[in-house]
């Protein structure tokens, strides 16, 4: 099991750190449509510690950075890593980086946003619902987290084999669960075209952003909650 464990891993890690040594940024320099949201629902209008989860080559982690979060971004993919300090410096802005495999990595410190995009499901299905408990309890009260999973339809065939990469698409909607006890911003999914192998087929996606207000929540900001969002 372990070895089986390790050679996905190498595998994927291996596919990533190929593409990410070309000179172009495969994924692009734009931010992603979610940044806007997250911008829109925790405004950095005082320091705020936000977490890139997976991070590639850094175009959401260094958008944050400029927009003025305290970004930290971690990835598997060594050449990834490197991609996205060049494009922090060039935009002159500090993201912290460091390597690591989402598998064995465990958050200790907490965080105001923790961003996720593309990446959940290089997670092992048995290994979820300790990474997300953990990503959970380490998300600061009032936080945010903002998170995609590609999930299985039975209407959409499954990726190119040379796209799998030793993925494990989730259940639509069961991403949502985990966030049963926090106030869920927004749910969507979402079915778009891709052609990222060259070969064309599309994607089902749940995206979700979702609030810890938990014990601590101040009453004003529950009161506040209750008149912005009467049905
Ligand atoms: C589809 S890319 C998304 C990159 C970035 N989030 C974006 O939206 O541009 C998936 C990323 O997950 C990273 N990844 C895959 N398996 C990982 C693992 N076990 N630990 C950490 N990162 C991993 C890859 O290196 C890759 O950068």
């Amino acid at each position: 099991m372990r070895e089986i464990l390790a050679q996905n891993i190498a595998d994927n890690t291996t596919f990533y750190e190929t593409e990410y040594k070309k000179e172009s940024y495969i994924w692009g320099i734009n931010p992603n449509h979610s940044c806007f949201r997250v911008m829109e629902l925790i405004p950095p209008t005082k320091p705020l510690k936000l977490l890139d989860v997976g991070c590639g080559e850094g175009k959401d982690a260094v958008f944050f950075a400029r927009c003025g979060y305290d970004v930290t971004a971690f990835d598997i993919a060594e050449a990834g890593l490197e991609k996205t300090k060049r494009l922090a410096d060039k935009a002159r802005v500090h993201v912290r980086t460091f390597r690591s495999n989402l598998l064995d990595f465990r958050l200790d410190e907490k965080y105001d946003i923790i961003y996720c995009s593309g990446v959940l499901h290089y997670i092992k299905p048995e290994l979820r619902n300790e990474i997300m408990e953990n990503y959970k309890s380490n998300v600061n009260s009032g936080g945010i987290v903002a998170m995609n999973v590609f999930v299985e339809k039975p209407f959409i065939a499954p990726p190119p084999e040379n796209e799998a990469h030793h993925s494990y698409l989730w259940k639509s909607g069961s991403l949502l669960t985990y966030f049963h006890d926090w106030y869920v911003e927004s749910f969507k999914e979402y079915v778009y075209d891709c052609n990222s192998s060259g070969v064309s087929h599309k994607h089902a996606l749940n995206v979700l952003f979702a609030r810890n207000y938990d014990h601590n929540t101040k009453r004003t900001d529950l009161n506040a909650l209750q008149r912005s969002h009467q049905p």
